[in-house]
């Protein structure tokens, strides 16, 4: 049941620390410097050429989080959406693993570019929540992000830790295919190994009530980011479109000034992401959107040069650039949960949408 909470929602919200430690649980080895994915054997990547991620809604956004840091990894990858495999998909040899991210295991859109990498000769890989789940039944392999059951329809703990997965995975793509583990691993484990406390600080300390509550009425909401912080700020805007039926829309903060600019007025509150991937950037990006009378909300440090000249706060701990964005993503469910609950929307059962989409 949903226990003290008023929806599952917000639940599933809060229960990110468990989550995110019973992901990782047995799988890094901070002591050491070293990833413990026991669920593949030694080597297993070593001839991995590329990588090819296909996913959908939210599971595409930690899709496309996994590929952005496996290319900052040094390995070419690239993320899909799973309903436009069918028509245009990128070439698949013996050398290219397709991973197909889906928490239910069961979206038909995944499934099917699933079979077709497969049918292809690709080697597949699935990370889903669902043990015995279609895509863990015909993928060669899965790795399982153990989050428990997500009832909420607007997915929350399963994102997070299919993020993080998707980040072990690439990072242990990167050390099979090299010989040995990446530079910056060292000091990426302690960080890991730190978010659920993280997680639990952004919890206990957030202002997200309070911004929703005074960018309330508005008339559309921006979120930005860039590098990691993208697929945050897509994420951002999904969540909020889905559970508060206002418009909501999604952009690289680089992009702003070609074209969204056009629609950014006073009534278009930005919220800003900054993760440490070229931030002086999205700061100059989320100014010129200020310029036009936006409201700026930054979602950073504390110390972050964004909060001197931002409307609004949402504060997230320092970590590492690679983790930064799921400390931002907490504090956007949050905003969204807020802005959802003042409407009176129905939070766990959104209007028109269903948890797991088994038709193309
Ligand atoms: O079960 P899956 O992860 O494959 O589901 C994919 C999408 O249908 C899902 O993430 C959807 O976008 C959520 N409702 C978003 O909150």
């Amino acid at each position: 049941g949903k226990g003290e909470y008023d929806h599952y929602m917000k639940k599933e919200i809060h229960e990110q620390p468990t989550s995110l430690a019973q992901a990782i649980e047995g799988r890094i080895d901070p002591e050491n410097g070293r990833i413990a994915l026991a669920d593949f054997g030694p080597g297993t990547f070593a001839d991995v050429s590329s990588v090819q991620f296909v996913a959908c809604g939210t599971s595409y956004h930690a899709a496309l989080y996994g590929s952005l840091s496996l290319n900052q990894a040094g390995v070419h990858s690239t993320a899909l959406l799973a309903n436009e495999y069918s028509v245009a998909a990128p070439p698949v040899d013996d050398e290219t693993l397709v991973v197909a991210v889906t928490q239910s295991g069961e979206t038909a859109d995944t499934l099917s570019a699933l079979r077709q990498a497969r049918a292809n000769g690709a080697y597949t890989v699935t990370v889903t929540n669902v043990v015995g789940s279609t895509a863990a039944r015909e993928a060669d392999d899965a790795l399982f992000i153990r989050a428990g059951p997500e009832i909420g329809v607007a997915a929350t703990k399963t994102f997070s830790s299919q993020a993080v997965m998707l980040t072990l995975l690439g990072q242990r793509i990167a050390a099979d295919r090299r010989g040995k583990p990446p530079a910056d691993l060292e000091s990426l484990l302690p960080d890991l190994a730190a978010m659920p406390d993280e997680i639990e600080r952004v919890l206990e300390s957030s202002d997200a009530a309070s911004i929703a509550d005074r960018y309330r009425g508005s008339r559309s909401y921006f979120f930005i980011g860039r590098g990691l912080g993208y697929p945050v700020a897509l994420e951002g805007a999904l969540k909020f479109k889905e559970i508060t039926y206002e418009h909501a829309e999604g952009f690289a903060s680089g992009e702003l000034k070609h074209g969204p600019l056009a629609l950014v007025t006073s009534e278009t509150p930005v919220f800003a992401v900054f993760t440490g991937d070229e931030d002086e950037k999205t700061l100059k990006n989320a100014e010129e959107a200020q310029t036009r009378g936006a409201p700026l909300i930054a979602v950073c440090p504390d110390d972050h040069p964004a909060v001197e000249i931002a409307d609004a706060h949402l504060e997230i701990p320092d970590t590492s650039a690679a983790l930064a964005g799921l400390l931002a993503n907490v504090q956007l469910q949050l905003v969204s949960y807020h802005a959802a609950n003042f409407l009176d929307r129905p939070i766990d059962k959104p209007r028109n949408l269903a948890k797991s989409v088994t038709v193309e």
